[in-house]
């Protein structure tokens, strides 16, 4: 996979009322009687004034760095019947396992390729507007790879049909995809865009349905090391993931 490499933003200087809102520690409303608690410092020194402009660098809350005020990607392992909406009203949100105060960030943070409340696996979470366009943009084809339960056994002819780009009903075929049977009712499969439903849909026209959905890797990002449920921050360089389309350049 090639990357394409963003420079870093040198930091900037803010108002302290919007800092302390965009990390959730409060609302910006909220933030003239939360700082006249005495609790945030800038270079050390007690900082009461909303308006003041400060380098987030400068800032300790209770004695700590500001959580996280360049934005954050989070790698979560999901499990079956989370649902990656702020929406409670759908189900137990996916957001509900992170840290109280990240649900409060704005702009909030999102799932950059949803997956479906029946599906398992990885997701990337963040608050990088400009991250989950780019890797979810379908002109960036970065890859996506999913094993997936099936009610039988792959066919031999589905692999070509899913690497000549398999028409689900929409107004374009799909991009060319890996599909592999890999053991009785299995597959693995690799996609490069991510249509509304699309695994299940491609296996759907084939005359397969899926019974079970996991996400195994997104981009550069893979679930090793976390166990269902658990999530972790990632290390993340500032670049953008360019995938491949097999056959493609
Ligand atoms: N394809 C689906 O059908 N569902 C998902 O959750 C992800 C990809």
């Amino acid at each position: 996979m090639e990357s394409e490499t963003t420079t870093r933003v040198p930091e900037k200087a803010r108002r302290l009322d919007q800092l302390l809102a965009s990390c959730g520690y409060c609302s910006r409303r909220e933030a003239r009687a939360w700082l006249r608690r005495g609790g945030v410092t800038v270079d050390g020194v007690v900082e009461r004034a909303p308006d003041r402009r400060v380098l987030p660098s400068a800032v300790r809350v209770e004695g700590d760095p500001v959580d996280h005020p360049d934005g954050i990607v989070v790698l979560l392992h999901k499990t079956v019947g989370t649902v990656c909406t702020h929406d409670e009203g759908e189900g137990e949100t996916v957001f509900a396992r992170l840290p109280e105060r990240w649900r409060h960030r704005h702009p909030p943070l999102v799932a950059a390729g949803r997956l479906d409340k029946d599906a398992t696996g990885l997701l990337v979470l963040t608050d990088h507007g400009d991250l989950v366009h780019a890797w979810t943009s379908p002109r960036r084809h970065v890859a996506k790879e999913y094993v997936v339960l099936l009610d039988r056994d792959v066919r031999q002819e589905w692999v070509a049909g899913f690497a000549g780009g398999l028409s689900i009903g929409d107004d374009r075929p799909c991009l060319p995809a890996r599909l592999e049977g890999v053991g009785t009712r299995r597959a693995r499969v690799e996609l490069h865009e991510g249509r509304h439903h699309q695994v299940k849909r491609m296996f759907a026209a084939v005359g397969a349905m899926v019974l079970g959905l996991h996400r195994v890797r997104f981009g550069p990002f893979t679930l090793e090391g976390l166990e269902p449920g658990s999530w972790r921050v990632a290390t993340w360089d500032g670049s953008t993931p360019v995938g491949a389309v097999p056959g493609e350049g």
